[in-house]
């Protein structure tokens, strides 16, 4: 049977990135109190927020309407800690730039392993010629210090259209006070340009650049983030490549310095409206409606490239459903992005069965509608995991990432919103559960009464299959975390308040775990503490709060291969898991293992009967909830050892999977 993918409904993507960095950091520097909404709270951007809070600035939680208030430039001080990063070229160099026009400010900027190869003597070397210094540990790249300065202003011609370059010098002359012009090869975007002239800034837009008077006195203005169109873009060429149905896309960010990548789209075949475009703080808006059509192959090179650079590993993906040979030139900045995109890939494409051909400052990929099938590694880059991830929804292909949580350092919530975006109601006869059928994850869900073990076994499943375990319980803590911080007394929280804090918690993923993140960061200590612990319970009997765990749930088991244990999963959470578990034990068996845990010794016969009672009446109690799903496997483990579950449920997982069960390691 001809399986076809259909897309429907309206898909939110989050906020610019770009926007949201700069909200951030223009709010900062200008001063006074801005209202930002709708900011993307992502991995890189709780980057820009946690730098600007080592140099003092008050950064609130990232939530979808925060207030920041700053003192403005007058407020940052030196570090006390390193400013790390993370995976983010855009934190870096704008807060470098920042940083270089303050005298008596240093700071050493550190990240992770892909943005410590990235280059910085690109920024390093017009901030120093403004009179900024700069220290490599490695000749380039970070660890990078930068030590403030009063600086001269500068007329610099960069040899690269980048806005990072670009923001970093006009930030540095107005943390200075100076002039700056900034002569590009073609125009990148000019958000900045945009931000800064909407505080007050004189900015002035030349043919081929851009300057920013001396002297201005900035206040800052409230912003109201659009959505990304390179997040935005990834649903366009889903639909490019859908075989019908429609996707709306609202409040997308149509900054002319942005849309390169819909044109491209557009001119391989995709049809692509805009609605209701509008222009709100300064940008351009509108509802982008795009629907499928038969893909031809095009050529992308010159101006159009900086507008649709980011796009590019996408197009290129899109590439492979059209008819005809695709060339990308003049492309050489993608070498040092989060990856080296031109080689990462023509590499993965060609992992997947497509035929491409690396350029030295491009690429060339010949389309064809054979099935594509095999492995994507990622290096880390969200933009390839997506890129890939939307081949993959095609119907046919078979396509797995190495690292699909990746994509939180710009879309968190990807893989659900694309599942989302692929249950289009299906004509008779087909199937089109392209994101469950691409994206088929391996989701082992251990469910049982109190006290089968399914937590201690999971973890030890999650091992043994190399995969990652859901510790839920640990979300429930988050928030209840979060909750603690508020201040008030634990009998005043409610649901709706304790719920207000849930949009900074994210997922993490560990080598072996995924695990709540809050505001970016683990926090681990804090969420196993004893203020936590004595109050998680209230927190985990809020139905909203149970079914936002759930929702939290099912996104990890949307991005990667997850083992997760808990009293609905099977039922609720993950009713299509490809395999249910459900453990039972003997009650006197389970009141034992449970007392020799507790109290680490054996149990005595009298001590094991009072524990039974109470787990026999929590049963009854509990039997709405631990009913087996009707598909869960029951396995009794009375009479068998931990190892022996353990080894039973790897045994049906990988029989799921499709492999031979491998011997025992652990
Ligand atoms: C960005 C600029 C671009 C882009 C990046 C975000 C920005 O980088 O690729 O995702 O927000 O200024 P370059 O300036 O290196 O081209």
């Amino acid at each position: 049977m001809t399986v076809s993918l259909r897309v429907s409904g309206t898909v939110r993507v989050p906020g610019d990135k770009s926007i949201s960095h700069r909200a951030l950091l223009i709010t900062a520097i200008a001063g006074g109190e801005a209202r930002v909404r709708d900011i993307l709270p992502s991995a890189d951007v709780h980057a820009t927020a946690r730098v600007l809070r080592a140099l003092g600035i008050p950064v609130p939680a990232l939530t979808s309407e925060l207030v920041l208030r700053s003192a403005g430039l007058a407020a940052l001080r030196t570090p006390t800690e390193w400013l790390d990063c993370g995976n983010s070229g855009t934190t870096t160099r704008l807060m470098a730039g920042v940083v270089a026009g303050r005298a008596g400010l240093t700071g050493t900027f550190v990240g992770d392993a892909s943005l410590s190869r990235r280059p910085m003597q690109r920024i390093a070397r017009p901030l120093s010629q403004m009179g900024a210094e700069f220290t490599f540990e490695r000749g380039d790249g970070l660890p990078m210090q930068v030590r403030g300065a009063a600086l001269q202003g500068i007329s610099w011609r960069s040899e690269h259209a980048s806005a990072q370059i670009k923001s970093a010098i006009l930030l540095a002359a107005v943390s200075s006070g100076v002039e700056a012009t900034v002569y590009e090869p073609t125009r990148s975007r000019d958000h900045t340009e945009r931000m800064l002239s909407a505080c007050g800034a004189t900015v002035e837009v030349l043919p081929d650049g851009a300057r920013v008077m001396a002297g201005a006195s900035l206040r800052a203005v409230d912003v109201d983030v659009p959505a990304d169109p390179s997040s935005a873009a990834f649903f366009v060429a889903l639909a490019a490549l859908a075989h019908g149905g429609e996707l709306v896309l609202p409040d997308v960010c149509l900054n002319p310095t942005r849309t390169g990548g819909f044109d491209i789209l557009q001119r391989m075949g995709v049809q692509l409206r805009v609605d209701h475009e509008r222009v709100v703080g300064g940008e351009t808006i509108g509802t982008l409606v795009v629907a499928p059509n038969t893909l031809v192959a095009t050529s992308v090179r010159g101006d159009e490239v900086a507008r649709a650079i980011d796009e590019l590993p996408l197009v290129a993906c899109v590439a492979a459903r059209a008819v005809g040979e695709t060339r990308i030139t003049d492309a050489s900045e993608l070498r040092v992005k989060e990856s080296d995109r031109i080689s990462a890939v023509v590499a993965n494409l060609r992992a997947i069965g497509v035929d491409a051909e690396e350029l030295p400052d491009g690429l060339v990929v010949r389309g064809s509608d054979q099935p594509l099938a095999g492995h994507v590694i990622t290096h880390g880059d969200h933009r390839l995991a997506m890129a890939f991830g939307i081949l993959g929804a095609v119907p046919g292909n078979t396509i797995t990432i190495d690292d699909p949580a990746c994509v939180d350092v710009s879309f968190p919530g990807f893989w659900d919103t694309l599942a989302r975006a692929t249950q289009a109601r299906a004509p008779a006869g087909t199937s089109t559960d392209a994101a469950s059928n691409a994206l088929r994850r391996l989701i082992v869900a251990i469910d049982g009464p109190a006290a089968s073990g399914k937590s201690s076994t999971s973890q030890w499943v999650a091992k043994r299959l190399g995969i990652r375990h859901v510790d839920s319980g640990a979300f429930y803590r988050a928030l209840t975390a979060l909750a603690v911080r508020s201040g008030l007394a634990p009998e005043q929280w409610t649901e709706t308040g304790v719920l207000a804090e849930a949009g900074r918690v994210s997922l993490g993923l560990t080598e072996r775990s995924v695990v709540p993140l809050v505001d970016g960061e683990r926090h681990e200590e804090e969420l196993r503490g004893a203020a936590v612990t004595a109050q998680v319970s209230r927190v985990a009997v809020m139905p909203a709060v149970r079914a936002w765990v759930n929702d939290r749930v099912r996104e990890a088991g949307a991005s990667t291969d997850v083992v997760v244990d808990g009293r609905d999963i099977g039922t609720t959470v993950f009713p299509d898991a490809p395999l249910k578990i459900f453990l039972i034990a003997d009650p006197w068996e389970r009141a034992r293992r449970r007392l020799v845990q507790r109290l680490e010794r054996k149990p005595t016969d009298s001590e094991i009967a009072v524990e039974t009672e109470e787990l026999v009446a929590r049963d009854a109690r509990d039997a709405t909830q631990s009913r087996p799903d009707p598909s869960a496997i029951t396995i009794d483990t009375t009479s068998l050892t931990q190892e022996e579950q353990v080894e039973r449920i790897v045994a049906l997982a990988e029989a799921v999977r499709g492999r031979p069960h491998p011997p025992s390691t652990s």
